[in-house]
This record gives structure tokens, sequence and C-alpha cells, in this order.
């Protein structure tokens, strides 16, 4: 279907044209020197620290979750309303998630009392996700981690950009992954980044996206190397340069392009304020975010389907963020989970419909959009 709003679109040009090109001429495809100058200019741009490329947003919890060196049955705790790729990471390395509920529906990220009543003796590590590019409370998260000993890792895949006390998501805990999936904020089609302070784990991650191998295949292109040793189990997450070029253009053009999804979110906020039928999470958000995700909540009496179906018929493509993560089959079958276990999280995606939202679009569309929204509501 030929969407006339589609719910993200991602802004590619010239430039980055240009950038693919001289790399498909440079006959280097895999992991190399322009992976290499992504890598720190994504880090720079965090302010300083290990930025390591990786294949997806996937990888880069998965590679950060094995630096947690967790034994069968070592509980890591992590919210539900999420995609389902955080959580499946706990379970790539034997961990047993624990979910904690939301704040409330005003704020869709993961609350930190919820967190503290879920700290056990097994309890290993504390995964947040940015909801929507809105940052957690990580003053109060890090100082339950702190208390606790635990580590906190960010799912940063909504949050390239975001800001928490002029510090940038992803660089809070100690280890930050991002997305750049083609929906993402910073677009590279599949790829991820993950960012840390600590050297020793980003030398760990540095190995084991390449097969637990110290050096890539790079170094034995140009012939610094011919054998090598493997320490630790790896994988083969690398990136292309292709898409290490994508994001070097992409990440000159996130500030903006993040700014431009804020006023369209105020101009959302202005035309849905005062319907009483629909309220629009993280109120007082601040200049921080990155905006990556419009969320707004239908009211119980009005069944959300109707809501996305009419929105349909106009055009305007919608979505779930997210049908949580403990209802799964998978995780009712391994773990028991069952519903009524996080009443917010439950009531909230029964509730919640994502709204289009990215850098091409203008006010006129906002205003259109939630204008079929209020028209399909009041004819309900
Ligand atoms: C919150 C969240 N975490 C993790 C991921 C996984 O990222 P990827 O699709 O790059 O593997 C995504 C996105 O797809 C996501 O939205």
């Amino acid at each position: 279907m030929k969407w006339r709003y589609p719910l993200s679109d991602i802004d590619l040009g010239e430039e980055e044209e240009r950038e693919v090109l001289k790399v498909l001429r440079s006959r280097w495809l895999s992991t190399g020197p322009v992976t290499e100058r992504f890598e720190k200019a994504y880090s720079n741009y965090l302010g300083g620290g290990f930025a390591v490329a990786v294949s997806n947003g996937t990888a880069a919890l998965h590679l950060a979750l094995a630096c947690m060196d967790l034994r069968q049955g070592d509980e890591v705790i992590l919210p539900s309303l999420t995609f389902v790729a955080t959580a499946n990471a706990v379970l790539y390395v034997g961990g047993r998630p624990i979910f904690a509920d939301i704040v409330s529906p005003d704020d869709l990220n993961i609350s930190p009392e919820e967190i503290e009543k879920k700290v056990s003796k097994r309890t290993k590590a504390i995964v947040v996700m940015h909801y929507g590019g809105y940052p957690c409370d990580m003053e109060s998260i890090g100082s339950i981690a702190k208390q606790h000993h635990l580590h906190v890792i960010e799912d940063a895949a909504h949050a390239p950009g975001s800001e928490y006390h002029g510090e940038k998501c992803g660089t809070l805990g100690v280890l930050g992954c991002f997305s750049f999936f083609s929906n993402k904020n910073l677009v590279t089609g599949e790829g991820g980044m993950v960012f840390t302070r600590n050297q020793a784990f980003a030398e760990r991650v540095r190995t084991m996206r390449s097969h637990g191998m110290k050096a890539l295949s790079w170094d034995k292109y140009r012939g610094h190397l011919s054998s090598y040793d493997i320490g630790d189990l790896g994988y083969n997450y690398r990136t292309t340069e292709i898409q290490s070029a994508l994001g070097l253009v992409q990440l000159k053009k996130l500030d903006r392009n993040n700014q431009k999804r804020r006023k369209l979110v105020e101009a959302y906020r202005k035309e849905l304020q005062g319907t009483g039928e629909i309220s629009v999470p993280f109120p007082k958000c601040g200049t921080g975010p990155s905006y990556h995700l419009f969320p707004v909540l239908i009211s119980p009496s009005i069944p959300r389907e109707k809501v996305m179906d009419g929105l349909r018929g106009h055009g305007a493509q919608t979505s779930i963020h997210y049908p949580p993560i403990h209802l799964f089959s998978l995780y009712r079958r391994q773990f028991g989970y069952k519903k009524g276990m996080l009443p917010k999280t439950e009531d909230v995606s029964r509730r919640e419909v994502t709204l289009p939202l990215h850098p091409g679009m203008d006010v006129q569309d906002v205003n259109w959009i939630a204008g079929k929204l209020k028209d399909v509501i009041r004819k309900m």
C-alpha cells in the first residue's frame, strides 16, 4: 500500500549517494577505514569515549550484555514496553529477564521504583530503553544501580541525539546501544553502535564483533597480519563501509532533523490538546528528547483498532509501540509470565497508537493527521 502519510521516512540525498559511490570504488566493503571514521565521529558526537560499530542494534545489545558475564539464572531487570530485541538479548546470554513496569501513562519509561522492587541477589544488570527518545529517569536509576552494585545498559535505539541534563543518552550507563535501522533517527539501513567509556568493555566488544579476533580482516587485507588467536567466543557482527558512509552523512543531519521532529511534535500537541479521548504522553518533555516517535493514548472506551482503521482509510499509517514482551508466547512459556503482572504497561500497550513522524513532514501534514484522528474519534 502506498501511504499518503507513512509512519516514518528517511532523509537520504546526494551526499549519501556520493559517499556510498566512493566506498564502492574503493573496493573494500567490510569494516575498515570508513567505519573507523564513523566510530570516531560518533564518539565525538557523544562527548568522547569508545564507539564500536556493529551490524545492528540487536547485535549491540547482545555484545553489551555479553560483557556482563552472566551465569545461568542471573537476572536482568528491563522494561516490557520495548521492542522484543531488548529482552531477546538477555536470553542470548542465558539471563532471566525480570520485567519492571513503566512510570505512568504520562511517562512510558521504566519506573525506578519498580526497578528497586525487582532487585534480588541474582540481579546483575538493569537495561533501560529511552522510549521514543524520551530519556529515562537516569538519576534515580543510577543511584539504585550504585547502591546494589549493578551495571546499567542503555537501549538507546530510539535516542540518537537525546540529552539528559546536558549529557547524551547512550553515555549515561556503562554501555549504550544504538540502532540505525531504516526507521530510526539516524539511518544506515541495518546498523548499530555500542558506546562505552570503559576501555576493557570497548576492547571486548570490538573483539566479539569479529569472531573473537583481536584484529580485523581489514588488517589482514593491508598485510598487517597473517595469523591470529581466539581468546573469547565471538560473532560476526561487523558492519560494512557502505553503512558507515551513510552513517557519517546521517550523523551530520541528526541534530537538524531532531529539531524538525521537535517542531512537529509541538504542532501535534497543540492540535490534540483538550481532546478528551486522546492523551499525549511525556507532557513535560523539555528540549532533550530525540522525538523518535509520537505516541498517543486512546481512551479505553474507544476501540483502538477502529481508530487505526479509520486513519488507514485516510492514507495515514499508524503502529503500536509495543505489545508487551512478557505476554509473548515465548516469554509466557519459558518464564511463566502472565497477564496482570505489569498493569501500567498492559494498560498503555492496549491503548497506544503511534502517529506518523519524520523530518520530511511539515506542520500542515501534522494538522491534517491530527484533524483526521479527531474526526475518526468523533464519528464513533
Ligand atoms: C527499542 C529497540 N531496541 C532494539 C532494537 C533493535 O535494533 P535493530 O533492528 O537494529 O536490530 C530496536 C529496533 O529495531 C528498537 O526499537
